[in-house]
């Protein structure tokens, strides 16, 4: 559509964006550094940010990242996870068939972990998003899961994430005991106007086509109406540059902005 008009071999602000050509905002980098960290010890991580910040896509870079040979990765994405349904999503991941009962299942993740660990020399990691709409019964099993040879030592490394809500949650007097657990917490700000635009330049050098579409004033309206949030800049950025490919415009101005946001957006 519009990527021929600006000469782009690459559709930029899409969710697909290859994980080495993201933006690697400061906070980005450190998350990635922390979780390096919890992978490297096995410990246990809560990553929590607003709505599309940026979590999911930091777990993708996270996990492109790590040696196959050294990690297996378990990833979870599912508000409806029961314990038994978290039990049975971990051991599908691994090929193995769960037993029906909770008690039964989680002794079966217990020997799959000890022969990743023991057998093949590799470390477990499990990912679960989404985590902030996850029911307690949930949560406390998930706790009771790094409640390991009497606490001397974590069966795997934890990386839960979710909304800014997930922290809310666990900050309860009944999430203590999982709180007391957490190793190490990683709060993913939105992107503040200049981290906006460079958010937009990286989105753009990926496209590889023009660099400078957007004047400093629209980058102003787009950071305004997004509140720098990655997943709002991709829509605005992809209707704007829409709107000009249609009328010819090979810049988009705070005119073009506000007339997307006001006629074509929610
Ligand atoms: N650092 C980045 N560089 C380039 N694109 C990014 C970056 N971070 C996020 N995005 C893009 O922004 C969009 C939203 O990101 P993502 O899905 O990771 O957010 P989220 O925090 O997981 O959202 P949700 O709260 O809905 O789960 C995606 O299309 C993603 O490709
Ligand atoms: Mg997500």
């Amino acid at each position: 559509m519009y990527e021929g008009f600006f000469g782009m071999k690459n559709t930029p602000f899409m969710a697909n964006i290859p994980s080495d050509a993201l933006y690697m905002s400061s906070m980005l980098d450190e998350t990635l550094g922390r979780l390096e960290f919890v992978a490297q010890k096995q410990l246990f991580a809560v990553v929590t940010a607003d709505v599309g910040c940026g979590k999911t896509t930091a777990l993708r870079r996270f996990v492109s990242e790590l040696d196959k040979d050294r990690y297996v990765v378990l990833y979870l994405s599912d508000s409806k996870l029961t314990p038994r349904w978290f039990y049975k999503g971990l051991l599908d991941q691994l090929g193995v068939e769960s037993k029906f009962y909770r008690g039964d299942a989680k002794r079966q993740l217990h020997q799959q972990l000890e022969i990743i660990r023991g057998v093949q020399h590799r470390n477990v990691i499990t990912i679960v998003d989404e985590a902030h709409l996850l029911a307690k019964e949930t949560l406390e099993e998930i706790r009771f899961l790094l409640n390991y040879r009497m606490d001397s030592m974590n069966p795997m490394g934890l990386i839960l994430t979710g909304q800014n809500e997930l922290w809310d949650k666990l900050k309860l007097q009944r999430y203590a005991a999982i709180r007391q657990r957490i190793d190490i917490k990683c709060e993913i700000p939105q992107y503040d106007r200049s981290q906006t635009q460079e958010y937009i330049q990286a989105h753009l050098q990926y496209a590889s086509g023009m660099l400078d579409i957007f004047t400093d004033k629209a980058v102003d309206e787009i950071y305004q109406y997004s509140a720098g949030s990655a997943r709002a800049i991709n829509k605005v950025c992809t209707h704007c540059l829409m709107n000009a490919a249609q009328r010819n415009k090979k810049l988009v101005d705070d005119y073009t902005v506000r007339a997307v946001i006001a006629g074509e957006l929610p």
